[in-house]
């Protein structure tokens, strides 16, 4: 709470009350607005606290009033005057203030303002470019100030949470070496160090871990990270981890822990979650929702079709079924009589996420049937299709037939649209883990198995002598915390035993020197006291543009980045002086 304390002020603008009333008062802050009324002057002082209406009169208020004649909005003024209950029949009862007003007799310009480029207003329709070229005007703006007091309680929150349960914080290097998270390092030359570069931790990984190896047993961290990938609503090249690494502990330990924590971060933002959160398997959640971060507040479930078109003599289908992939379906409830234009566009959705074709079949709510491929299906087909994905006159049904992985996302691309165009609810809060993800994916481009999440994640026992003859089979211990179908946090059990990590090292293709070279201090680490540890990351600016209701984390951080990674307030990224290259030892081509 802004108090009036170490300030030039007895009292803040947002604390006053009808009890006040009667009560001398310094206030200071901005004008948010002024009116004019028959001879008195009314203006709005606004500090972060809140808003309070400031009336001068002028007989009473003596020069006071001339200042008060002049002043414009967002001028920055200081104030002294007596708190009046507002006569009966003005009190304003939107306002934490509305009862009473301040009649001015001194008034002082701290500050005079140029115009602001965007009215200081919620609500305002004004380019996102333009507010961040201004943001600290924006951030005087009534939801921009809430989003970043809500960000600073929640992070009060996981602070006070994580200390009471014995986590220390412990600050972790920017300058460092390259941890692999799957993105593009940022790198900065070394002037003491010619043609050496640090890179910026895409997240404090393996510090953590070596923290782990200290003793230090539970450590978190408010963590900065940085990634040069492409971005998008959710994603910014720097952002905030909320950082945990625990000791001595098992999956079950860090999802408890976890669930803990987040209850009460969870009831600081006014929201009850119930724990202990549902689990969903990996294979589960993208069987049933073809997404690993599955948003589970509405149906419209993918079902498996492979069964009934068994023996089709739809070439399609018979085709994806004999080399081994499958035909999964999903019913788009009340989309039965869309036109031909919306269903191309559901096709064209599904190319571009990797389909070779949308099977589709529109069951109108006359009951007519239209569709390319019904001709190709018999009776029996036609009848197992309905029952197994509920299809009912009025729907339509959607069908893909491939390899199963492919499949699956697809129709998890499908369905998010679907419920987007069918204005499914999508109320409330809904928070799960995902666990059990495979320890390894095929990268198809590189030719090569890569760490699904990152290497040092520890493989389930009993597949670990799996990792050289079926890569592809072997789960970890990893787990992921869905909300609302968006990724916030994910971590893993990590690999304290130096050979085991060797070996998954050589799996992903690293060759005996790049491991030497690039985990050899990692590597030395385990082999010299490494208790079995493992932890998770959650994405701050994430949750709290969920807590926030927010679409975008830029909504929540106070200085974010435009979608080329640019701040166009300071215009970083900037071009530096020839003797800054010379420096640093590079010549630009
Ligand atoms: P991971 O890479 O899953 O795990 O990151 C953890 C969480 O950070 C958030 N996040 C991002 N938020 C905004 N912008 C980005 N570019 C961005 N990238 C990630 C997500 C994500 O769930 N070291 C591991 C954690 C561990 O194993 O303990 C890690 O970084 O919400
Ligand atoms: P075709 O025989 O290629 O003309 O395809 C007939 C219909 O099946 C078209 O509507 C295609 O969009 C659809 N289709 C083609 N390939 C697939 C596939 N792999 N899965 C689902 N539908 C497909």
């Amino acid at each position: 709470m802004l108090d009036a304390r170490y300030s030039t002020r007895t009292h803040t603008c947002g604390q006053l009350r009808a009890e006040d009333a009667g009560t001398r008062v310094t206030l200071a802050g901005w004008i948010a607005k002024r009116r004019d009324h028959g001879g008195l002057v009314f203006l709005d002082l606004r500090d972060r606290s809140g808003i309070v209406q400031c009336v001068f009169d002028p007989d009473a208020s003596g020069p006071a009033f001339a200042i008060a004649e002049q002043v414009r909005p967002e001028w920055v003024l200081e104030f002294e005057g007596v708190v009046h209950a507002r006569p009966a029949g003005t009190e304003n009862t939107a306002m934490a203030t509305g009862a009473i007003e301040v009649v001015v007799d001194s008034a002082k310009v701290l500050n005079p303002s140029g115009t602001p480029p965007f009215e200081v207003e919620a609500g305002i329709e004004t380019d996102e470019t333009m507010r961040m070229r201004y943001r600290y005007i924006d951030i005087r703006r009534p939801e921009v100030l809430a989003a970043l007091q809500l960000r600073d309680r929640v992070t009060q929150r996981f602070r006070r949470e994580l200390g009471h349960r014995g986590f220390m914080e412990v600050e972790t290097p920017i300058l460092t070496k390259s941890t692999p998270e799957g993105a593009r390092d940022f790198v900065v030359p070394s002037r003491l160090n010619p043609g050496k570069f640090y890179a910026l931790p895409q997240s404090p990984q393996l510090f953590k871990q070596l923290l782990m190896v200290g003793g230090i047993e539970r450590y978190y961290q408010i963590a900065r990270c940085f990634r040069d990938e492409d971005l998008r609503a959710d994603r910014q090249p720097e952002f905030t981890q909320v950082d945990i690494e625990m000791s001595f502990v098992t999956g079950d330990d860090v999802l408890a822990m976890m669930e803990d924590v987040m209850r009460e971060v969870m009831r600081e933002a006014g929201h009850d979650l119930q724990v202990p959160l549902p689990r969903l398997t990996y294979a589960e959640a993208m069987d049933r929702f073809g997404s690993d971060r599955p948003d589970t507040r509405f149906g419209m479930e993918l079902a498996d079709l492979s069964e009934v078109f068994a023996s089709s003599e739809f070439k399609v289908f018979a085709g994806a079924l004999g080399s081994g992939g499958c035909v999964k379906g999903v019913c788009a409830t009340g989309a039965g009589d869309w036109p031909r234009s919306r269903i191309d566009a559901l096709n064209q959705l599904a190319l571009d996420a990797g389909a070779k074709g949308l099977a589709w079949i529109a069951f109108a709510a006359s009951g007519e049937v239209k569709s390319p491929i019904a001709k190709f299906l018999s009776e029996t087909e036609m009848a197992g299709l309905r029952e197994r994905l509920g299809v009912a006159p009025g729907d339509l049904a959607l069908m893909v037939a491939d390899e199963r992985d492919l499949a699956n996302e697809v129709l998890g691309v499908l369905r998010l649209h679907l419920a987007d165009e069918l204005g499914l609810p999508r109320q409330g809060f809904d928070a799960l883990w995902v666990v059990d993800f495979p320890m390894f994916k095929w990268d198809a481009e590189g030719e090569r198995w890569s760490a699904n999440h990152h290497p040092f994640t520890r493989p389930f026992d009993e597949h670990v002598g799996l990792i050289e003859s079926d890569p592809g089979s072997v789960l970890s211990y990893a787990y992921d915390l869905v909300m609302n179908g968006n990724e916030v946090g994910g971590g893993t059990l990590r690999i304290h035993d130096a050979a085991l990590q060797r070996r998954v090292l050589a799996r992903l293709g690293l060759s005996q020197d790049e491991i030497a070279t690039q985990f050899g201090f990692l590597l030395e680490a385990l082999g010299l006291g490494a208790p079995p540890h493992g932890g998770i990351a959650l994405g701050l600016d994430r949750l709290v543009m969920l807590l926030a209701g927010a679409h975008s984390i830029r909504d929540v951080i106070a200085f974010p980045k435009t979608s080329s990674g640019g701040d166009p307030l300071t215009g970083a990224p900037d071009a530096v002086s020839p003797r800054q290259l010379k420096d640093v030892h590079l010549r630009l081509e």
